[in-house]
């Protein structure tokens, strides 16, 4: 099951299905600049932050060449090199996402089960490369998501 993580861990870096996620300041607090030559920011008690957590994961600066599909990202070998809080798909901290390791569980559950009773295929409807609706707070799919499913034969 170790490259079935690395597989799922790329699909959500590449499509966080919550694409952002937020926070509220609770106490005044100055950012120091991000670069050499630029401005400290005070985030201002009450201040909403939004983390933009898609951008983070398409980021070129902390995953080199962002679009594309790799697995390899996530292997024993490469993981330790993910800059912390720069892959977020279930949020970070003491509010992160509580279904964490049981959505991770339940969605290899379904993937194996998929596989070994069918074989994935594209069809007419299926849309590659995927184009995200720009409608609703989950990253989605524009216009569904469309698989064919086609039955193996069981020696
Ligand atoms: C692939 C599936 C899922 C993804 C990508 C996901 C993602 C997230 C994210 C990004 C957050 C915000 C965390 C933060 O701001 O630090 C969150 C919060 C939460 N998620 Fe999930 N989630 C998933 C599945 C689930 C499932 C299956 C459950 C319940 C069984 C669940 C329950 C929750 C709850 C209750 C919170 C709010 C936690 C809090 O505010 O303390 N999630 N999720």
């Amino acid at each position: 099951m170790t490259y079935m993580d690395m597989v799922i861990s790329e699909t959500l870096r590449k499509y966080p299905p919550m694409f952002f996620t937020d926070r509220l300041c609770t106490k005044s607090y100055e950012l120091p600049p991000s670069q050499p030559g630029y401005k400290s920011v005070t985030v201002e008690s009450n201040s909403v932050m939004m983390i933009f957590i898609y951008g983070l994961h398409r980021d070129p600066k902390y995953y080199p060449n962002p679009d594309k599909f790799d697995p390899e990202r996530f292997s024993e070998e490469n993981k330790d090199n993910i800059v912390p809080y720069t892959y977020l798909p279930f949020g970070h901290g003491p509010r992160k996402c509580i279904g964490n390791r049981f959505a991770l569980m339940e969605t290899k559950i379904l993937v194996v089960h998929l596989l070994q009773k069918f074989i994935l295929k594209r069809t007419e409807k299926t849309v590659e490369p995927v184009v995200i609706d720009k409608i609703g707070f989950n990253l989605q799919p524009k216009g569904g998501f469309w698989i064919g499913l086609e039955k193996r034969e069981m020696s």
